[in-house]
């Protein structure tokens, strides 16, 4: 794609400013801001949005993403005995942000997910006693990061205490939010990651091809124009996103509150950062080969489709992804974790939703980014200078083993048994163009209880 003069001058005044520079193009290549809208709308979930757009693409329903999104990782600075004074202050800032923006792209959502240190540090006796119990897996739902096979052996597992998703159309909501929770000074930012998704639904040139482009990120050019995502597929149909509450600790029955509400209406969410090797996939793999690793081998799926149908019916099975491989030697990876991130039969909630069989259940919220690894951190050596292509991956579960049990998957780990891959290799084709340089597991409590949870029990 030929640069317009104007990328070409921000491209190149923003490579000269290093990765964040970059960021300085989102504003002035996404265009018009829908107008601010506040709404009475309170979701009792904190992982939930409002007002989502949904498209049709290739007759398949895609859930359109906000355009920007932002993390704050950060220690809390406060002493564990002044905990209560900063849990109210933080909700009070926080009940600020809800009264100014509707929890939609439109307007702002903000999701304050806590990590074992910070429940270790200031409120281990509650924690132990409150942190709810996965039956299933015969664990907390709150579990330490690991490796997974794919994985580099150098994949930093953090030790972070909190970390702060926020999500918009309009870029400007995220700076003010970040600034009003920063100016607290409860919290000391250990990263901040930044990133983009779409904005090629209607069309236009996508944000993650516009900015790879001007970026300079090798491969760049051989992204579909109105890609979702670098590596060219829509990864946001509704059909493969868990739909509601579905993601609440309290829907699928594997929770066990241990006695307390506390924590109801509250989920698990995955923090990963993973580059992505945008040259290689798309010139080591042919379209054919990229649409069997990236959903499943023998599919036929007109040459640049972007968007795949996974309906319910779509769905691939444990023995279909084993039948795969022996007959092709390739793994997809929606099929391979279709096998654990899809319902096995229907579920009735006990709000009374009825959830079918085939019906997925993460909740994905990852978005593309030209951090490398990191737009800052409190460590040198986590602020790449040039931009680098890849995703933080953010997912909301039911319980870290659901998330576990998916990420195991997607390595051939399946429930029904191992498929025998070396780590990344060709026939894993999406998994060895990618690359993991960090994960954290957090507990998303519910709204009520998301400043500095537990402090007041
Ligand atoms: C750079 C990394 C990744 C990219 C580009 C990517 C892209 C995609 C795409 C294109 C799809 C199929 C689209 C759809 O059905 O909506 C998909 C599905 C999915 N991916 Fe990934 N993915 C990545 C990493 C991961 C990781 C690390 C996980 C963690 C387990 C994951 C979990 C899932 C899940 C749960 C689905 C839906 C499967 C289903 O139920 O159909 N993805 N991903």
């Amino acid at each position: 794609m030929k640069l317009t003069r104007r990328q070409f001058v921000v491209g190149s005044a923003a490579g000269a400013a290093g990765a964040a520079g970059i960021y300085e193009l989102v504003d002035r290549l996404a265009g018009s801001s829908p107008a601010r809208t506040v709404s009475p709308v309170r979701f009792r979930e904190q992982h939930l949005l409002d007002g989502i757009r949904v498209v049709q693409e290739n007759d398949v329903e895609v859930l359109v993403p906000p355009l920007h999104h932002r993390i704050l990782t950060a220690r809390v600075t406060v002493d564990p005995a002044d905990a209560r004074d900063a849990q109210r202050e933080l909700e009070r800032v926080l009940a600020g942000l809800d009264g100014d923006y509707a929890p939609s792209p439109a307007g702002l959502g903000v999701t304050v997910a806590w990590a074992g240190p910070y429940f270790e540090r200031f409120v281990p006796a509650a924690a132990r006693r409150l942190i709810p119990h996965d039956g299933r897996a015969g664990t907390s739902v709150l579990l330490d990061a690991e490796r997974f096979p794919s994985d580099p052996p150098d994949t930093r597992l953090e030790r972070n205490d909190v970390a702060i998703l926020l999500r918009s159309a309009v870029q400007a909501h995220i700076d003010d939010a970040a600034k009003r929770i920063r100016a607290t000074k409860l919290l000391a930012v250990t990263s901040v990651r930044r990133g983009f998704a779409g904005g090629g639904f209607d069309g236009g040139t996508s944000l993650p091809k516009q900015l790879a482009v001007a970026a300079q990120i090798p491969g760049a050019d051989l992204i579909p124009d109105t890609a979702e995502l670098f590596l060219g597929f829509t990864s946001t149909q509704r059909a493969g996103m868990g739909p509601g509450t579905i993601a609440n600790f309290e829907t699928l029955g594997y929770v066990d509150f241990r006695g307390s509400d506390y924590f109801r209406h509250g989920t698990h969410m995955h923090l990963s950062h993973i580059h992505e090797d945008v040259e290689a996939w798309y010139l080591n793999f042919d379209f054919d080969e990229r649409v069997s690793t990236a959903f499943r081998p023998n599919l036929d799926v007109r040459q640049g489709t972007q968007t795949v149908r996974q309906g319910p019916k779509d769905v691939s099975t444990d023995a279909d992804v084993h039948r795969q491989y022996r007959r092709t030697g390739q793994m997809g990876h929606s099929a391979a974790i279709q096998t654990t991130s899809r319902l096995l039969r229907d579920h009735v909630a006990a709000d009374g939703t009825t959830y079918p069989k085939g019906t997925a259940v993460p909740v994905r919220a990852d978005f593309n980014t030209l951090d490398n690894p990191f737009a800052w951190s409190e460590r040198a050596d986590e602020i790449g200078v040039l931009p680098a292509a890849g995703v933080h991956f953010v997912v909301f579960n039911p319980t870290g083993d659901d998330f576990r049990r998916n990420r195991r998957a997607m390595d051939g780990l399946l429930p029904g048994g191992k498929i025998e891959f070396e780590p990344r290799a060709r026939g894993q084709g999406f998994n060895s163009v990618l690359s993991t340089t960090h994960r954290q597991n957090f507990l998303v409590p519910p709204r009520a209880h998301r400043s500095f949870p537990l402090a007041e029990v």
